[in-house]
């Protein structure tokens, strides 16, 4: 959040974009072909690589919704099989996703639990799927999965696994080689704090290895060209230019800040103090299971909440996330996404309470 708005974003993505960020936006445009554009993209592919610990990562056009397709595309035969593991919206949108791709089995848990392994072992044990797909941060409740041991196991088992990260990566820990993930995807919106419009794709050795094995059935998202452009650090085709000159200004703004650990750790502070106003300040439960609590995203519910968010529109100028799913109607988002200003985020919590307390 950047003290010099009049609208206070505290929403989960598009968040709130830091002025520097902003600016760098505004550089005259470079052609998508030199030596420009590549500098620029090997500078991005550099910086956020260590963060992946994976064989390929590719800039995409698009939001976080067309790196997940890209998983997909590039990991599911039709006629195999492909588990998905949901507990809310974003789940259920994996899945549905991925029955285009393959026969689908998805596995559900009620909104506000977690996925560990524990939860997880009998389905993979008794599936015959060769891919698992899941989601790290469920958005709409504000739920962490397990990812980490999940995949691990699976791919103990001989599966592919892919990963939603859209909005985690950066702000939960994240290495692909650890955590047996094969397939990831996040986007330019999130914990990068830049506007939308580029997504992020990346690729393990074993994930490379099935994608090129592969005809990928949806040309735009085909692994195998993007992979040949960026033997060059150039995309297949016309790129978002100047939201990566956002993303550049941002991984710097990361570096200043002492790397990718340290913009993690932020999250997590802000959602301990996002948990601690919850449960002291409003006096209400934090939503998500104890363990699985999100480092992104603080949930609580709130019967009438759209009341709730239209007088913190009037009164404040501070815009908030929409309910929706099996929570539609009765549940609120505090979101601590991206280059989180404490002090901002403090004033908008102050606003939540005035506004809540004030209807109990
Ligand atoms: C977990 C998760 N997956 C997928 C998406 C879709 O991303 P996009 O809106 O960038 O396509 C979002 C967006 O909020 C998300 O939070």
């Amino acid at each position: 959040m950047d003290s010099e708005v009049l609208i206070m974003l505290l929403t989960p993505g598009p968040v709130a974009v830091p002025k520097r960020i902003l600016q760098a936006q505004a550089r005259e445009m470079i052609y998508h072909r030199g030596a420009e554009v590549e500098a620029l993209i090997k500078g991005i592919v550099d910086g956020m690589l260590p963060g992946f610990n994976c064989e390929d990562l590719f800039l995409i056009s698009g939001s976080g919704t067309n790196a997940i397709e890209m998983c997909l595309a590039n990991c599911c035969k039709k006629e195999e099989k492909i588990l998905v593991f949901s507990n809310g919206e974003f789940g259920n949108r994996l899945a549905e996703m991925a029955s285009l791709y393959s026969t689908m089995q998805q596995e559900k848990l009620p909104v506000g639990k977690g996925w560990s392994l524990e939860r997880a072992k009998a389905a993979i044990d008794s599936s015959d799927a060769q891919a698992l797909a899941m989601v790290y941060n469920e958005t709409s409740t504000g739920v962490g999965n397990r990812v980490g041991e999940i995949c691990k196991y699976a791919k103990s088992k001989g599966m592919l696994t892919i990963v939603d990260a859209v909005s985690a990566w950066g702000a939960y820990e994240f290495d692909m080689q650890k955590m047996g993930i094969d397939f990831a995807a996040t986007a330019s919106q999130k914990a990068l704090a830049c506007p939308p419009g580029l997504g992020f794709f990346a690729a393990s050795k074993a994930g490379q290895e099935r994608a090129v094995s592969l005809k990928c059935p949806v040309d735009i998202l085909d692994y195998r060209k993007f992979k040949k452009s960026m033997e060059k650090f150039q995309t297949p085709w016309t790129p978002p230019i100047s939201t990566m000159f956002a993303v550049q200004e941002s991984l710097k703004m990361i570096a200043e800040k002492g790397g990718l650990d340290a913009h993690i750790k932020s999250h997590m502070e802000a959602a301990a103090l996002a948990r601690e106003f919850v449960e002291k300040e409003l006096g209400r439960e934090v939503f998500a299971e104890k363990g699985f609590y999100s480092n992104t995203i603080t949930g609580f519910i709130l019967e009438g909440a759209d009341d709730y968010r239209k007088k913190l529109r009037e009164r404040h100028n501070l815009v908030t996330a929409r309910d929706f799913g099996d929570v539609k109607g009765k549940f609120f988002r505090i979101c601590h996404l991206g280059h989180i200003d404490v002090a901002q985020l403090k004033v908008a919590l102050s606003y939540i309470k005035d506004v809540v307390n004030e209807q109990g």
